[in-house]
C-alpha cells in the first residue's frame, strides 16, 4: 500500500506492506537505524519515535497505521550541525553507555519536556517506565533529563 507522511519535517511517500511493522518500514525501507529493535515485543523502549509528538513503540504499530500522521525520528531533532539541547545534556551528564536506548530515551525526553518543562524526578521515572537501559542504572538519564530541561529554560 502506497503511504504518505511526514518524517522529521519531510514529505515521504513509500510502498508499505500491510503486515510490516513500523519498525521494520523505518530501519530497512527508509534506512533509519537510529530506531533500534530490541524485543520487537513493545517491551523496551528502543525502538520508540514520536507520532504526532508523542512516544510510541515502532514495533507495535503497522507502518500503513501513519498514513497521513507526523513521525520523529532522533534524526529530527538537531538542526545542522547543532545538538539538541536533549544531545547536549545526555553528552554532558553522560546518559548513555552503548547507546542502544539513547535515541528512544532523547525522544521520549523530548515528549516529557514539550508536556512538562519542570519535571520532578518522579515524573522522569513515570516517563521512563517504558525505556529500558541495560547499562547507566538511570541516574546519568534523570541527571541528563534535568539538565536538558534547564538549558531550554534558558
Ligand atoms: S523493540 Fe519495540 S519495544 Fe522493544
Ligand atoms: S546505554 Fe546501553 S542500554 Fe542504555
Amino acid at each position: 500500500m502506497k503511504i504518505k507522511f511526514q518524517l522529521n519535517g519531510q514529505p515521504v511517500e513509500a510502498e508499505a506492506p500491510i503486515d510490516e511493522t513500523l519498525l521494520d518500514f523505518l530501519r530497512n525501507r527508509l534506512r533509519i537505524t537510529s530506531v533500534k529493535k530490541g524485543c520487537d515485543l513493545g517491551e523496551c523502549g528502543t525502538c520508540t519515535v514520536l507520532l504526532n509528538g508523542k512516544p510510541v513503540r515502532s514495533c507495535l504499530l503497522l507502518a500503513v497505521q501513519i498514513d497521513g500522521e507526523d513521525v520523529t525520528t532522533i534524526e529530527g531533532l538537531s538542526k545542522d550541525d547543532n545538538l539538541n539541547p536533549i544531545q547536549e545534556a545526555f553528552v554532558k551528564e553522560y546518559g548513555f553507555q552503548c547507546g542502544f536506548c539513547t535515541p528512544g530515551m532523547i525522544l521520549t525526553t523530548k515528549a516529557l519536556l514539550d508536556k512538562n518543562p519542570d519535571p520532578s524526578i518522579e515524573d522522569i521515572k513515570i516517563a521512563f517506565e517504558g525505556n529500558l537501559c541495560r547499562c547507566t542504572g538511570y541516574d546519568q538519564i534523570i541527571e541528563s533529563v534535568l539538565r536538558a530541561a534547564k538549558l531550554i529554560k534558558r
